[in-house]
């Protein structure tokens, strides 16, 4: 993983196919967060991977982030959804609340995060 400016490379955008994601550890604003980047009807996206009922991992007891259906984020604590595009639940419990969202872009055939609160990029498992 390198680092352009405040720009880190993620990997090369067609390793991450639509309904994949993958996990890396960020420091944002100081602090160690997991992020999940993901793409999702061709576009990449990536939030800090805590939901907002609490503070767990939205694949802390299934390896996955999408539910069923493949339209949603779904949390496997307690089932609460997201939109994908935006990070909003869309469950009755947490309605409204959002997931963190990290900026990043795709750009010559790249995915990179971009976001200014980013200081350092470490892999933690590859797209699945
Ligand atoms: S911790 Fe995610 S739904 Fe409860």
């Amino acid at each position: 993983m390198t680092s352009r400016e405040t720009r880190f490379v993620v990997c090369p955008g067609d390793h991450l196919a639509n309904g994949q994601h993958l996990k890396l550890q960020l420091l944002f604003e100081a602090l160690r967060e997991e992020c999940i980047v993901f793409r999702f009807e061709g576009k990449v996206y990536a939030y800090i991977n805590r939901c907002v009922h609490m503070p767990r991992k939205l694949d802390c007891e299934k390896d996955q982030i999408f539910d069923k259906s493949g339209r949603f984020l779904r949390c496997s604590m307690h089932g609460i959804v997201y939109q994908p595009e935006t990070g909003a639940s869309v469950s009755t419990i947490c309605e409204g609340e959002r997931l963190r969202a990290v900026a990043l872009c795709e750009e010559g055939g790249e995915i990179l995060i971009t976001d200014f609160r980013v200081s350092s990029v470490t892999p933690v498992c590859e797209a699945g």
